[in-house]
């Protein structure tokens, strides 16, 4: 199985299966001297963990991070960081009725067409358990990303077909996390609740968008061709189980606008160059502009339902199936977490990059 690894400087490797043994990460390219505190990444794995709230997964985990190599005295060496988190909450009998039969819309049949023989209990290697590896490593990555000035933040903007349009000048971790839905407005978070908690009574799910935003990167980060910094992070984004879309700034409703209503015009503040206004959402010619980087991804409803449904086993035997066992009605609320660490390990990996240049210009300037 290839691809396991992304990023080119700051570069994460990832192992494990849903029902195996331990899910785990190796970092290369991590600067040595970063001081990690253990607690914060232990908090991001937390805020993914299944089980933390009545409208999540049931499945109960400790997802305790050990860490194996690459720290020490709470600092980086510089030499790799290897991570594994154990899994202790399989229960691989849920999946023995589906051993054979294809859950419509999961990974179970392009899994068997491509692998033929893999071990597909709670999903394996295309389970989201595999997210865990992406929040731990985004942890660290967060660590460095930190005394730069630059933040990662994302929340639930949707579920189904409630939305939060609201703006959130002020939003804090904290805020996001008030609510197990992690919507920062109230009210839209109390008919979000009450859509999952009837969902899960009808054994249905719903999809939703989590919105980011990522302040603090100045201009420059990006390449205008293959490399730009929009592509990386859809590619990042696109790359997490059950991303249908992704779109940066006014994305899709661009579309819809005249150039005099979605430009943003340059002005001068407190003697630098900024924009008015931000539809751009921060990129400009695959290159970060300075301003804010906001981007939403959405995500399709979990294929696991409990409802009946059509299918077929691997003989071609059509059939119907229930998929009981313990899901999310929503990836939403944990997909939180996920998406902030996917864009530090952008971000992170792109400040590393640029580096280089940097230091090039500095000289010839
Ligand atoms: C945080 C998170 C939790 C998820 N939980 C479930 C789940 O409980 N049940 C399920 O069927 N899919 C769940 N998914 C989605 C599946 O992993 C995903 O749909 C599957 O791997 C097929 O891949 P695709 O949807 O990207 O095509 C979850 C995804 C994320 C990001």
């Amino acid at each position: 199985m290839a691809s396991n690894s992304f990023g080119e400087i700051l570069r994460i490797t990832s192992f494990g299966e849903s029902h195996g043994t331990a899910m785990g990460g190796v970092i290369d390219g991590f600067p040595p001297g970063v001081t990690i505190y253990l607690d914060v990444v232990q908090q991001y794995l937390n805020r993914r963990k299944p089980g933390q709230s009545a409208v999540v997964s049931q499945r109960r985990e400790a997802d305790k991070i050990e860490v194996l190599s690459g720290i020490f005295q709470n600092k980086t060496t510089g030499s790799p960081i290897a991570f594994i988190i154990r899994n202790s909450d399989q229960r691989s009998a849920d999946y023995d009725a589906f051993s054979n039969i294809y859950r419509p819309s999961h990974a179970d049949y392009t899994y068997d067409k491509k692998y033929g023989h893999a071990d597909l209990r709670g999903g394996g290697r295309s389970s989201a358990r595999e997210t865990l590896v992406r929040v731990a490593a985004g942890a660290f990555a967060m660590h460095l990303l930190k005394p730069l000035g630059i933040q990662v933040l994302a929340y639930t903007h949707q579920i189904g077909n409630i939305t939060t349009n609201e703006q959130f000048p002020n939003i804090t971790q904290a805020i996001v996390d008030a609510d197990p839905t992690r919507c920062p407005d109230a009210v839209a978070a109390l008919q979000m609740k009450k859509l999952l908690e009837e969902l899960i009574e009808h054994g249905d799910s719903v999809g939703g968008v989590v919105a980011c935003t990522i302040s603090g990167v100045l201009a420059g980060l990006g390449e205008p061709v293959y490399n730009k910094l929009s592509a990386a992070l859809a590619s990042a984004m696109m790359g997490i189980n059950a991303a249908k879309g992704f779109e940066v700034g006014e994305g899709f409703a661009a579309a819809l606008r005249k150039g005099s209503e979605h430009n943003d015009a340059f002005v001068v503040e407190n003697n630098a160059i900024t924009t008015r206004t931000n539809h751009s959402g921060g990129i400009q010619g695959g290159i970060s502009n300075g301003q804010p980087i906001n981007f939403r991804v959405a995500f399709k409803p979990p294929a696991s339902i409990a409802r009946q449904q059509t299918t077929v086993d691997k003989s071609g035997r059509e059939m119907q199936i229930s998929v009981t066992g313990r899901h999310d009605p929503c990836v939403v609320p944990r997909a939180v977490p996920v998406v902030e660490a996917m864009a530090a390990l952008v971000i992170a990996d792109f400040y590393l990059r640029n580096l280089v240049y940097e230091s090039f210009r500095l000289k010839n300037n």
